[in-house]
């Protein structure tokens, strides 16, 4: 049985998060700011959800128990990443709603399921197949360009678990390194830009797009992202449309991320996350509803807002990196008068670990560039 969702939660009611990262703490204070009181559940003791949220269970995402009591004390629950286990959800959606819905959270777990379901409903994907056994490398790799990706199916992120090869040894090689798990092979996409699209939907079917982001990675990891992004009108209008298409397809409900690549006027799908995601961190300045407000409103039953953006915006990642590297000075960022900085209080910094992020807004995208390769 599936819990009723039809009636809007009242302020006062409490909303569970499943894992006590950024993004549950940014979920936690939007939640807050609406009246809704917020149950985190992250084993780790010092969780930067938990630090800004009324109830903090800490325990494991399999924890019976654990599941048990969350669904005795909240209203509803989310989730903040992807790998928590689809049956925790379902446990929890015998007697509580839940967004997003388990289904969706487990597809977007495995990077071949994933795919197969984009092909499953005439979504643009490029060239890829699943790899189990070294036998599957050489068939996959003929019919690519002769670079390619090989990912794990799960587990990745920041683009941790994958690798570009330009042969059939490099691959197979690679394959051996992640200790012959289940992977994906991809054609190399020599794409002009990267951009996704942020959307929330409603229990009642309404979809609500934020503008198409521009991202820029560096190192694997997502650096800068720039709104609206420096493509064309016909590749925006595309791009919502797609991430439309999946949303309603997969009868989600919540808040989604979908990345694509962008090749000329042509799009093609990269990936998915079921929940807020790094590139809608501008909203939460940029825009008159943030991804987080979207998230809230939609679990608690509510429509999503209609989106509007202010101004242009650029966000920056603050990684451990940049805090530990000489002369760092909060204060020269703090001091700029157009920059919002969201600090995630985390205990410690460490390199490639995002500690913060900035946004930047303004009238014109080229100047908020140049101020921001000041900023590294
Ligand atoms: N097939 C591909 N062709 C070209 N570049 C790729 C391909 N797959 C991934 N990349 C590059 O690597 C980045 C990370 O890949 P992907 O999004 O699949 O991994 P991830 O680890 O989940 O990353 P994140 O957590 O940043 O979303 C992409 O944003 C893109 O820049
Ligand atoms: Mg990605």
């Amino acid at each position: 049985m599936v819990a009723d969702y039809r009636k809007p939660l009242a302020p006062g009611a409490t909303l569970g998060v499943l894992g006590g990262g950024q993004l549950g703490r940014m979920f936690s204070q939007a939640a807050s700011k609406m009246g809704y009181k917020v149950c985190v559940l992250d084993p780790a003791a010092d969780s930067p959800a938990a630090e800004v949220s009324a109830l903090h269970i800490k325990a494991d995402f399999n924890d019976q128990a654990a599941l048990t009591e969350l669904a005795t004390v909240c209203d509803a629950v989310t989730t903040e990443f992807e790998n928590v286990p689809a049956n925790s959800l379902r446990l929890l959606q015998k007697s509580i709603p839940v967004s997003p819905p388990p289904e969706a959270v487990e597809i977007a777990q495995n990077r071949n399921i994933e795919k197969a379901f984009f092909k499953q409903h005439q979504l643009p994907v490029n060239a890829c197949a699943a790899i189990t056994e070294v036998a599957d490398i050489a068939p996959a790799i003929t019919g690519m360009s002769g670079k390619a990706v090989i990912k794990t199916a799960r587990f990745g992120y920041d683009g941790k678990g994958q690798q570009v090869c330009n042969s059939v040894a490099e691959v197979e090689a690679a394959f051996k390194e992640f200790g012959a798990v289940e992977c994906v092979l991809e054609d190399f996409v020599p794409f002009d830009c990267e951009v996704s699209v942020v959307l929330a939907r409603d229990i009642y079917g309404n979809i609500e797009t934020f503008p198409v982001v521009e991202n820029q990675h560096k190192y694997g990891i997502l650096d800068l992202c720039i709104v609206p992004a420096r493509v064309s009108e016909k590749v925006i209008t595309d791009a919502q449309a797609l991430a439309a298409k999946l949303a309603t397809a997969m009868n989600y409900v919540g808040v989604l991320a979908v990345e694509m690549f962008v090749c000329g006027e042509s799009l093609s799908l990269n990936e998915i996350a079921p929940r807020p995601h790094n590139s809608g961190h501008y909203t939460m300045d940029a825009c008159n509803y943030s991804q987080f407000d979207q998230q809230v409103r939609a679990l608690a039953g509510l429509p999503v807002g209609e989106v509007v953006q202010h101004q242009p915006a650029i966000m920056i990642n603050l990684l451990g990196d940049v805090l530990l590297a000489e002369g760092f000075d909060w204060s020269k960022l703090q001091s700029v008068r157009n920059a919002h900085v969201h600090v995630y209080g985390k205990s410690e910094a460490r390199a490639g670990r995002k500690m913060a992020h900035v946004n930047l807004l303004g009238s014109d995208t080229e100047s908020l560039l140049a101020q921001a390769s000041t900023f590294s």
